[in-house]
C-alpha cells in the first residue's frame, strides 16, 4: 500500500471515532451533494449507474478494511476506469478517501 494513503486513512478513521457517526456522515454527504455525485448516483440513478444505496450494499463488505478502501479511493480519482468521469477525477485524494469510506458505512 501507498504509505501516505495508509496514514491518511488511519488519520481519517481516528477522526471518525471522535465525531458522532451521524454528523460525520451528514458532512460527507454534503460533499457528495456539492460534487454532483447525486446527479448520477442519486435515486433514481442515471442509466447504467449504481445508486449510492447499491454501491453501499456492494462496498459494505469492505467496511473497516483500510487498505481496500484506500485502493478503491485511489482508483476512483486517478484512473479513467469508468470512462473518464470528471466528478471522480476532480476529487482530491482526501475527498475520495472520505467518500469511499462513507459509502462503505452506508452512504447516508
Ligand atoms: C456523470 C455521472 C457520475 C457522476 C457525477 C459520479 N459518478 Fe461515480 N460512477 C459513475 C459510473 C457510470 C460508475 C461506474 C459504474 C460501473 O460501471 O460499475 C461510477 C462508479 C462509482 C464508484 C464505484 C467504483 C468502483 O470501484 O466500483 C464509486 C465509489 C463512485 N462512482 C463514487 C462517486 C462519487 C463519490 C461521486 C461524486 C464525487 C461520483 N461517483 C460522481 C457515474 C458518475
Amino acid at each position: 500500500m501507498n504509505h501516505a494513503a495508509g496514514l491518511t486513512t488511519t488519520f481519517l478513521l481516528s477522526m471518525l471515532m471522535c465525531v458522532p457517526m451521524s454528523s460525520w456522515a451528514q458532512n460527507v454527504s454534503s460533499i457528495a451533494l456539492d460534487k454532483g455525485c447525486y446527479n448520477c448516483h442519486g435515486n433514481p440513478p442515471r442509466k447504467n449507474t449504481p445508486s449510492f444505496d447499491q454501491l453501499a450494499e456492494t462496498l459494505a463488505k469492505y467496511r473497516g478494511q483500510t487498505k481496500v478502501i484506500a485502493d478503491l479511493a485511489e482508483k476512483l480519482h486517478k484512473e479513467h476506469v469508468f470512462g473518464g468521469i470528471k466528478a471522480h477525477e476532480q476529487l482530491s485524494p482526501e475527498q475520495a478517501l472520505l467518500l469511499v469510506t462513507w459509502i462503505t458505512e452506508g452512504a447516508k
